[in-house]
């Protein structure tokens, strides 16, 4: 189905999200396919577990946080729509399916959390009734999404204490509403600044291959009456060479426990990029995307994607010959040394990582 989105709908303005909600009778969740953004609104309701794969895998909704509270959601529906009456089966026809949709996307970390969140809260209720449990079930899911429109507001006011009114900040990707629930983490600060009517100005690369600066993040500042300069991955040094960029802000997908951030792919060399121009380059995310298992990004699975997203996706006709070879990896990990600070809903975390992230996380 298509309808139209207002302004007010990607801002804070708004109290609740339009790219992921929970359908009233709980049996199916309703995404906006971020694959048709800008050009088209399309909402689409997903009840089946293939469904909701095929959502997570295609990128139809995205965005570290997002996909968490989607998983959160499709997990409750998974659960309205189960035939099992016994409790032992109950329980375990829902591990398969986390273990189903936990296979969709293999870097962000928030997946899995949501998951392993749902699943922990299901058995330490299993002997509720079964209206009784899926109510809380449904309660918890929502819970997660009322929790991270509460966590990017903060990151965004602790975000925005760092900024100064006429700054111009330079992102990567889409962190903003629609890859979070309100607000985003990276875009947030500056959704915040326009709704308090102060001045921030960004600079968006348009996020090669997938395009989700030119094609997500560009769309929620024009909509939000952000003023918004869309350039190319490769313009990012020259801008910053030209004095034009004030701070570099990014989302994340897995924070390591000694710092290292991983993110869309390109983000690494904007923060070299940042590093060598001295620019502070700020990493935001919720505590949900920090991993404190992960010691550091070398244990980061990168998801690999097909070459056709390269060669073909957003091009009228292939511009690579047929039959050359791809290496198409999703996203890169930006070393700790590069970041100024890590941005999440406790505060601003400075270095040195490994002990500032045990001190707040562990
Ligand atoms: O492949 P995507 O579009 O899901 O990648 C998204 C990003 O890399 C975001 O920066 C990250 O998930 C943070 S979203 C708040």
């Amino acid at each position: 189905m298509t309808e139209a989105i207002k302004p007010s709908d990607l801002t804070g303005s708004l109290r609740q999200p339009v790219n992921v909600r929970l359908a009233a009778d709980g049996l199916s969740v309703r995404i906006l396919d971020q694959t048709q953004l800008p050009n088209r609104t399309v909402y689409l309701d997903l009840s089946l577990p293939e469904q909701q794969y095929e959502a997570i895998a295609k990128l139809r909704v995205r965005g570290a946080p997002a996909i968490g509270i989607f998983a959160a959601m499709a997990y409750a529906v998974a659960a309205a729509r189960s035939q099992q009456t016994d409790p032992a089966a109950f329980i375990a026809e829902l591990a398969q399916f986390s273990a189903y949709l936990n296979r969709s996307r293999p870097t962000a970390v928030n997946l899995s959390w949501a998951l392993r969140r749902m699943q922990a809260f299901t058995v330490a209720r299993q002997t509720a009734s079964r209206p009784q449990l899926l109510a809380q079930i449904r309660q918890e899911a929502e819970q997660i999404q009322q929790e991270d429109i509460a966590m990017c507001r903060a990151i965004a006011q602790f975000g925005l204490s760092l900024l100064h009114d006429g700054d111009t900040v330079l992102t990567h990707c889409n962190a903003g509403p629609l890859a979070t629930s309100l607000y985003g983490t990276a875009l947030g600060p500056v959704l915040l600044a326009q709704e308090q009517q102060r001045h921030l100005k960004v600079f968006a690369d348009e996020t090669r291959p997938l395009l989700q600066g030119a094609r997500l993040t560009a769309y929620e500042l024009q909509q939000a009456g952000v003023e918004v300069t869309l350039i190319c991955d490769n313009m990012a040094g020259l801008v910053m060479k030209q004095g034009l960029v004030q701070a570099c802000l990014v989302g994340c997908d897995r924070v390591a426990a000694n710092g290292d951030a991983a993110n869309k792919i390109g983000t690494s060399q904007v923060a070299v990029l940042a590093h060598y121009y001295h620019i502070p380059f700020y990493v935001l995310g919720p505590g949900s995307t920090i991993d404190m298992n992960c010691p550091d990004g070398d244990h980061i699975v990168i998801e690999e994607r097909s070459g056709e997203e390269i060669r073909s996706l957003y091009y009228r006709e292939p511009m690579a010959p047929q039959g050359i070879h791809f290496y198409n990896p999703a996203f890169d990990v930006t070393d700790h040394n590069l970041i100024t600070a890590v941005i999440t809903e406790k505060g601003i975390i400075r270095p040195p990582f490994k002990q500032e992230l045990a001190r707040w996380f562990a």
